[in-house]
């Protein structure tokens, strides 16, 4: 099964995401994380992308959907997609259905994560990873179990994300009005869209996006 997480900045595509990957063994492919991890390690692309995430604004499409193919390429063919914060335009929408083409792949669903934006500044503004293992926490909705200790690793350093503060994730959402949100017709004229309430909290999310999928 692939599917696709929409939602704009905060939605929750990436704590669903992870869930799901748990759950039901597929793999994420979340080009955010993605691009981090090159900006990390400083490749030629990481260097073209960092300017331009730290704005809030979109990386090409042709550096984005060269990420997905070659992530696809790495996987097991029979290993499920989840594409989370991908694809984000129109030129990133027809891609996808090319490079799944290509593979043999094709789409099953498209779960629309629908938010309050202005409650999502707080969700972003408040969260932090551990710096070790990367699982994912909030000042207010998901503390670790013993305070300054990451639950899964045990480790005592956390970060947060540079383009997590308050005028990023604004430039960040209007981005998602402005070219991602206009993506929808495209799908839902494939009858692909399902909407999940993404305000609910994060196991009722989980829930609905359970019975999308089915078993
Ligand atoms: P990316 O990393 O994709 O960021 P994003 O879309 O802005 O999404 P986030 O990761 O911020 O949010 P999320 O929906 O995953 O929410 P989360 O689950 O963490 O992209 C970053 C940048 O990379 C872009 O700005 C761009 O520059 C570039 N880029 C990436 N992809 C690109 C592409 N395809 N094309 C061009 N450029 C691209 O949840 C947020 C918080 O809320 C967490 O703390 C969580 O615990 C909490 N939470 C989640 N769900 C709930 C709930 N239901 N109730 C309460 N709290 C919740």
């Amino acid at each position: 099964m692939n599917i696709i997480l929409l939602g704009p900045p905060g939605a929750g595509k990436g704590t669903q995401a992870d869930r799901l990957v748990k759950e039901r063994g597929m793999k994420q492919l979340s080009t955010g994380d993605m691009l981090r991890a090159a900006v990390k390690a400083g490749t030629p692309t990481g260097l073209k992308a960092k300017a331009v995430m730290d704005a809030g604004q979109l990386v090409s499409d042709e550096i984005v959907s060269g990420i997905i193919g070659d992530a696809l390429d790495a996987m097991p063919a029979d290993q499920g997609a989840i594409f989370d914060g991908y694809p984000r335009t129109q030129a990133q929408a027809v891609s996808l259905d090319e490079i799944l083409d290509a593979r043999g792949r094709k789409l099953d669903h498209v779960i629309e994560l629908v938010v309050d934006e202005d409650k999502l500044v707080e969700r972003i503004v408040g969260r932090y990873t551990c710096a070790n293992c990367g699982a994912g926490y909030h000042d207010t909705f998901k503390q670790p179990k013993v305070a300054g200790t990451c639950d899964v690793c045990g480790s005592h350093e956390f970060k947060r994300r540079p383009d997590d503060n308050e005028e990023t994730v604004r430039t960040r959402m209007a981005e998602y009005r402005a070219k991602t949100q206009p993506i929808l017709p495209y799908y839902e004229a494939k009858d692909l869209v399902a909407k999940v309430d993404g305000m609910a909290d994060i196991d009722h999310v989980g829930a609905a996006i359970d019975a999308i999928l089915g078993e």
